[in-house]
């Protein structure tokens, strides 16, 4: 594999500028911001006045705090442009999230916010050992979702040859592969490996694909992913983070000669760390839910937008920016089973310590009487698929879940390919239970 130790030649100034360069910089981003959303947007105008929140009150980065939050209710609420701080006229693009429940959310970005999404992105795949020249191959989905336009642009800006080959028709997605050769991949890693199950199908040796890079993210993924991904493609695996009410991917990144957590592009968005029930704000390193603050934005201003991702904020290793640590899931992920919180994420590691079972699980919620349980569906190892061998995988696989999560749950290990495969993002919980 190629050598991808630390190259800081050609890295943008305010990467590895100091802190307090950088607290300056997003404070006055942030006077701006706010003023910004205050004078052009009704919605923040209004909800800034019935909070006696005034764009003047910031005297330090810290008082943003004396800023009401902005959930996604609230742009349900104003479907579809209601939050808008620009005439609809200068909004250049306009992307969506589908949302699980209801109408999609609508976001927008006028010709700068396109161009530093572009910006944010190249910086993205460079932190990943990108370069001007490489051929990246783009299946995140094209469309309304902000992935496959998102990584799509920045790559170009990069000066790399992209291939627009967005989710779906993974036969072909293999051919391209080997045909092309190219040297990076940003796919969700869920989809990644289906590619994986595919190139072993068409008895390829993954190992020997000219892929060395892959940019992974969308939706939660664990280290153990990361190994079991690295190991199958003999590649450099790292985490993209990034949600479109704030902008879509890139907005942090984690780098690959430390691949310790995400750098946040602090230069654009200001991140803090809440207590998901009293809104606290937490201090750096304590566990909570992510908010963010947009520096730049002018199409859709975000102030404290609350991501329901919950995270730590750390300090800057390769970068100078902070980090958040890979994402542990959303609070609405959150399993609550028998009074115990359960994340998809950690039932992910501890399949991953099974040598009997793939890595293709979904999480099924179902109510028998008042009890609530938890069954996970999971596809046996190909090479392991004998009835004794399913026998003591799921014996395996419950026992290191009872005493690592801490919760009993019924293990079903199906055929290869019996679990439901995405293109994009993964699903990971059914809920069977009856509404209440
Ligand atoms: O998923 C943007 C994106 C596209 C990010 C491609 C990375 C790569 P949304 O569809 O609005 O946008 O979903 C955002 O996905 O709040 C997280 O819950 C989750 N998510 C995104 N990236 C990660 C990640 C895109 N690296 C929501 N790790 C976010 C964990 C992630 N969760």
């Amino acid at each position: 594999m190629q050598d991808l130790s630390p190259i800081n030649a050609g890295l943008e100034p305010i990467e590895t500028a100091s802190r307090d360069e950088i607290a300056e910089l997003q404070f006055h981003r942030m006077q701006w911001s706010l003023r910004h959303a205050y004078e052009n947007s009704p919605f923040y105008r209004k909800r800034f006045d019935e909070n006696g929140a005034h764009p003047e009150d910031l005297k330090t980065l810290a008082d943003i705090a004396k800023f009401p939050f902005t959930v996604k209710q609230d742009l349900r609420e104003t479907y579809p442009f209601g939050m808008f701080a620009t005439p609809r006229e200068r909004l250049v693009r306009i992307h969506g999230s589908s949302g699980t429940t209801g109408k999609p959310t609508v976001v927008g970005y006028t010709q700068r916010d396109i161009d530093t999404w572009a910006n944010l992105i190249a910086r993205s795949i460079r932190a990943a050992g990108g370069r001007p020249g490489d051929m990246l191959h783009n299946s995140y989905g094209y469309g309304l979702f902000t992935g496959g336009l998102g990584a799509h642009y920045g790559a170009e800006k990069l000066g790399c040859t992209v291939v627009p080959m967005s989710g779906g028709m993974t036969e072909r997605q293999v051919t391209l592969i080997n045909d092309f050769k190219p040297r990076i991949i940003m796919v969700t890693p869920s989809y990644m490996l289906s590619i994986l199950d595919e190139f072993r199908r068409q008895g390829l040796d993954p190992r020997e694909s000219s892929l060395e890079i892959g940019i992974f993210g969308a939706e939660p993924w664990t280290n153990a992913m990361r190994e079991e991904i690295e190991e199958a493609f003999n590649m450099q695996a790292v985490d993209i983070y990034g949600l479109s009410e704030i902008m879509g991917p890139g907005v942090a990144q984690e780098c690959v000669e430390t691949k310790d957590g995400l750098h946040v592009w602090e230069d654009h968005f200001y991140p803090e760390i809440i207590d998901p029930v009293t809104g606290e704000v937490l201090p750096d390193g304590q566990l909570g839910e992510l908010v963010f603050t947009t520096l730049t934005k002018e199409g859709l201003p975000m102030v404290r937008y609350r991501t329901r991702d919950l995270t730590r904020l750390l300090p800057g290793t390769a970068r100078s920016m902070r980090r958040i640590e890979k994402i542990t899931g959303r609070s609405d992920d959150m399993i609550i089973l028998r009074g115990v919180n359960v994340f998809p994420t950690q039932i992910e590691e501890q399949i991953l310590k099974c040598e009997g079972l793939a890595p293709h699980f979904q999480i099924e919620l179902s109510r028998s009487g008042r009890m609530d349980n938890m069954t996970v569906h999971v596809e046996c190892a190909p090479h392991m698929c004998d009835e004794s061998a399913r026998a003591h995988s799921a014996k395996e696989l419950a026992h290191h879940i009872k005493s690592v999560v801490g919760v009993s749950t019924k293990i079903n290990v199906t055929d290869p390919n019996g679990v439901a495969r995405s293109e994009g993002k993964a699903k990971r919980v059914v809920d069977n239970r009856p509404k209440e």
